[in-house]
């Protein structure tokens, strides 16, 4: 039995920033963020959207109704979480009407999170090979304007469905993790926007990237050579690239080694237009990889490299299936086209809106653009949620 990803859908915020404007407005050189970020624009989310609706309308765009009597649990990864106490899960289990008797939950450890998911979904179909896993990976990331680290927020949400005989991805068992306690970002309950020691973090991807890849290669006997492309955390795609420089075996062919760069350079095509989105970004690179590479083929391995702040890294790897491409988007592109532009100050006022509660906990708002689901209100402390079709869960 193969298991492994069946399906992945994305959503993202609906508002779509310009980097050449954020660049003019804060007195930067544009090249900056476009060369040395690698970063044309964000996606922006107004305060209807948060993980729970943009984590429903990526999972909606993919799940079909024998799909949703078959989950039998949903995980959410998140270091933007919208209660300290119920999993957003939960809400999505009931937004997107999965079969009762399922487990929901959420899981934590900055943007690594949704790869532990991963390998628990993995793990809950070795032992149930009928079951289904929905995971997800939902995120607003959020630094604050003004910023070093402004022009590489950003918002989205990937969801996964795991499976037996699965048609996108088989998943192998050859993972290797690896922790470090350090301080290079983080946000304590009482604030909505984290601290960061950018320049330690970016170094700690790094050293995290090599010395895992290191221990990879000895535990499994895989080298460079044996992937056809290598997916990596991405914060934003210029550190990715440092990575991917890192790695790179000088004894490869120099037809294999330009066959990976133009694998990443597919890889970060979606990043480059969204910005960071967190626990989805990694599977974010490599939904792009395999909507916009041309060369990739059934039965090729990939690599990917998964990194949350803290820190927890770990590398894994998968094989394409045949047919894979059958369960890709072919107009991806020009979904994110249709974004919305706003202006530098639209952009303060609707990304940094904050819930004005009244004394008894609620709170209404503007009528903005979202995906599939939207936060309509908050009534007494609870968050009312409504499908675009009207109908309201609570
Ligand atoms: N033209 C072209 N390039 C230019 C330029 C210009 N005019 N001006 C500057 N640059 C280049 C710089 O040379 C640099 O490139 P290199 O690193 O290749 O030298 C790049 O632009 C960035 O410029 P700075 O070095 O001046 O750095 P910065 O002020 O933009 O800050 C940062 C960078 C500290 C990473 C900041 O973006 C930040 O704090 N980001 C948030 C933290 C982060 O993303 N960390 C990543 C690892 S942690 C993680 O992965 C978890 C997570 O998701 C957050």
């Amino acid at each position: 039995m193969t298991i492994g990803i069946d399906k992945i859908g994305f959503a993202t915020g609906r508002y779509r920033l310009d980097m050449g404007d954020l660049a003019q407005s804060r007195g930067v050189d544009s090249e900056k963020f476009s060369k040395g970020l690698l970063l044309d624009a964000l996606s922006i989310t107004p305060i209807t959207e948060d993980i729970v609706t943009l984590g429903a309308s990526a999972a909606n765009s993919i799940l079909d109704e024998k799909d949703k009597a078959s989950i039998d649990m949903v995980l959410v990864a998140t270091e933007s979480s919208i209660d300290q106490s119920k999993a957003a899960a939960v809400y999505i289990h009931s937004l997107l009407g999965i079969q009762p008797f399922a487990r929901s939950l959420e899981l934590k450890e900055a943007c690594y999170s949704a790869t532990a998911a991963l390998n628990y979904a993995k793990l809950h179909v070795e032992k149930h090979p009928q079951s289904k896993v929905l995971v997800i990976a939902s995120d607003i990331a959020k630094y604050g304007i003004n910023t070093p680290g402004e022009p590489t927020q950003g918002s989205g949400s990937i969801a996964m469905l795991i499976s037996q005989n699965p048609r996108l991805l088989e998943l192998h068992d050859d993972n290797v993790a690896q922790t470090r306690d350090i301080m290079d970002f983080w946000r304590p309950n009482y604030s909505t926007t984290p601290f960061v020691d950018g320049m330690y973090s970016t170094k700690q991807y790094l050293d995290m990237l090599k010395t895992t890849w290191a221990e990879y290669q000895k535990r499994s006997g895989k080298t460079l050579a044996d992937f056809s492309a290598f997916c990596f955390h991405l914060p934003f795609p210029k550190l990715a690239l440092k990575g991917f420089n890192k790695i790179m075996d000088k004894s490869l062919p120099d037809a294999k080694k330009e066959a990976l760069k133009a694998n990443f350079d597919a890889s970060i095509t979606y990043s480059r237009q969204i910005g960071n989105i967190y626990t989805g970004s990694l599977f974010l690179g490599l939904l792009s990889l395999l909507e916009n590479s041309e060369h990739l083929q059934a039965g090729e391995n990939i690599a990917l490299f998964s990194y949350g702040s803290g820190a927890v890294a770990e590398i894994f790897s998968a094989t394409l299936v045949d047919g894979f491409k059958s369960q890709l988007k072919t107009n991806r592109k020009e979904e994110l086209e249709s974004r919305q532009s706003i202006s530098v100050a639209d952009y303060e006022t609707i990304f940094f809106e904050e819930d004005a509660l009244d004394e008894d906990g609620n709170a209404s708002f503007a009528d903005y653009v979202t995906n599939d689901f939207s936060l309509v209100a908050i009534k007494g402390h609870q968050r009312i949620y409504e499908a675009k079709d009207g109908q309201e869960n609570n």
